[in-house]
């Protein structure tokens, strides 16, 4: 079988004063080296489903397997060692360290093994990127699709297998989206990572080998 992970009837109530349903029952599963993009209106769940699905957030229902590992009956450092080693996450607002310098900020997110040879690796991704020559300058001195892309190398130094985006086009150029359209193809295609992401952009949606429709916490349609 080639499922890699299984969501199973997730619930997410949040509960800071009034109780609110952000996702209601939502199963679906991924399949390695899948490209699933989830699409939906604002406050539709979508950054929700993806923080549960990455193990950062636990469902207040529902259970979310990763092959034979069931995410959150793990123990805390068992859950962010998986984290740690199996999973990039590319945030919606990037989380860039403003007093660090680009090459530090991918460096810094290696685990404790790949410590020894992070910048040689953040050097390398960074190549990759388009930002060889961006390496010693601090996040306020790059563009928005800069920035996007540094985060996107810091989610891939420690060699995930699966990468979770959260609108990783949102706020960008035409031509800053297509640059990294194009990549997410490649991390897919050539270097067979399992991505799963969440965008308002169509277009980079349409490039994905499903799209899941969510409104409302639920999800619609999809294939
Ligand atoms: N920590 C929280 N406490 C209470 N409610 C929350 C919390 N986080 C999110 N919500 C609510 O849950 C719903 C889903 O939020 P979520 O961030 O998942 O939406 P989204 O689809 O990612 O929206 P957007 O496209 O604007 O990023 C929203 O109505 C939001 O207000
Ligand atoms: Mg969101």
């Amino acid at each position: 079988m080639n499922e890699l992970m299984e969501v199973n009837s997730i619930t997410k109530v949040y509960n800071s004063g009034v109780a609110f349903t952000a996702i209601k029952d939502i199963s679906l599963s991924v399949c390695r080296q899948d490209y699933l993009a989830i699409v939906g209106p604002s406050g539709a769940g979508k950054s929700t489903l993806l923080h549960v699905m990455g193990g950062l957030e636990p469902p207040t229902r529902g259970e979310v397997f990763f092959i034979e590992k069931n995410l959150y009956r793990m123990k805390d450092w068992e859950l962010s060692l998986w984290r740690n080693k199996t999973v990039g996450f590319v945030f919606q607002f990037y989380h860039l360290i403003e007093e660090l310098s680009v090459l530090e900020n991918v460096a810094i997110a290696a685990s404790r093994e790949g410590r020894k040879y992070s910048f040689k690796k953040a050097r390398e991704l960074l190549k990759y990127l388009g930002l060889e020559d961006r390496q010693e300058v601090f996040p306020s001195q790059l563009s928005g699709g800069q920035r996007q892309r540094v985060a996107i190398a810091r989610a891939l130094v420690n060699d995930p297998q699966v990468l979770f985006c959260d609108e990783p086009t949102g706020n960008l150029d035409k031509e800053s989206q297509e640059k990294i359209a194009g990549l997410f193809e490649n991390l897919n295609k050539v270097k067979k990572k399992t991505i799963v992401l969440v965008t308002h952009n169509l277009d980079l949606a349409k490039q994905a080998k499903r799209i899941l429709f969510i409104e409302s916490g639920m999800l619609k349609a999809g294939s």
